[in-house]
């Protein structure tokens, strides 16, 4: 799921922390939050922003309570070089932190390690380990990499009044992506100009949450 301009950027001309979405869609990023089990985010999206987004809304807090879940996913960070700063806020936030990279051991700050694989043998691995809903928070390159593979069941965009122009497509020019086809499965208006687009691949078991 990610906050869009008008013109499919997610970032500035300039690069860094665009920091698009509106109070609407904060509220949808905290929903897709707390139904999921695990949240992955790209490594560059982590420096650049230093810390993830948390469930703060109490009613959802207290759903995931009564369902007894743990109160925020699981923070599942991708990096092929095992590289970030442990003196991000990131570190101190109130959430598991496990690392999807190399080594043998985690990383500082990380409760645990999944060492690198093919995409299909991680996403079985977390499933074993409980993690079975898992909500992708970008960015690009994270984002097509497993879209490239076919292993997103949904897209979540906010369509956010701006154009921002520059080269910061919410994917990265040139990467190939099976032609899958998507079903629309909802479309909300989320304030302040803001619209949500909900789409289903296609093809997908009845019945997925
Ligand atoms: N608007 C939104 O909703 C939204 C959401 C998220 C991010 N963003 C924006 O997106 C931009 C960052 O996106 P980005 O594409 O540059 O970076 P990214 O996808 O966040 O992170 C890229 C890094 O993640 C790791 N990575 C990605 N795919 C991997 C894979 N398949 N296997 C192993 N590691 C992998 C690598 O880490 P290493 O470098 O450690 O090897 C790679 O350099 C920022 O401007 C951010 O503000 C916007």
């Amino acid at each position: 799921m990610l906050a869009v301009s008008l013109d499919g950027r997610l970032a500035p001309p300039e690069g860094g922390a665009a920091q698009l979405g509106g109070a609407g869609d904060r509220m949808a990023l905290e929903q897709a939050l707390a139904w999921a089990d695990g949240a992955l985010i790209g490594a560059q999206t982590l420096r650049l922003h230093g810390s993830t987004c948390l469930i703060r809304r109490p009613e959802l807090l207290a759903e995931r309570r009564q369902a007894g879940r743990s109160d925020q996913p699981v923070a599942l960070v991708v990096s092929r070089s095992g590289t970030v700063e442990p003196s991000l806020a990131f570190f101190a936030q109130p959430l598991e932190r496990w690392l999807l990279g190399p080594g043998t051991a985690p990383a500082e700050g990380f409760d645990r390690l999944l060492v690198l694989r093919p995409w299909q043998e991680l996403l079985e691995q977390l499933a074993n380990q409980g993690l079975k809903r898992l909500v992708l928070l970008g960015g690009a390159r994270l984002a097509s990499s497993l879209l490239q593979e076919g292993l997103v069941d949904e897209v979540q965009l906010t369509f956010c009044p701006q154009l921002l122009g520059g080269a910061h497509s919410w994917l990265p020019p040139g990467v190939a992506l099976p032609r899958d086809s998507w079903e629309l499965h909802e479309h909300r208006s989320l304030g302040e100009g803001e619209l949500l687009l909900r789409y289903r691949r296609q093809g997908l078991p009845a019945g997925l949450a």
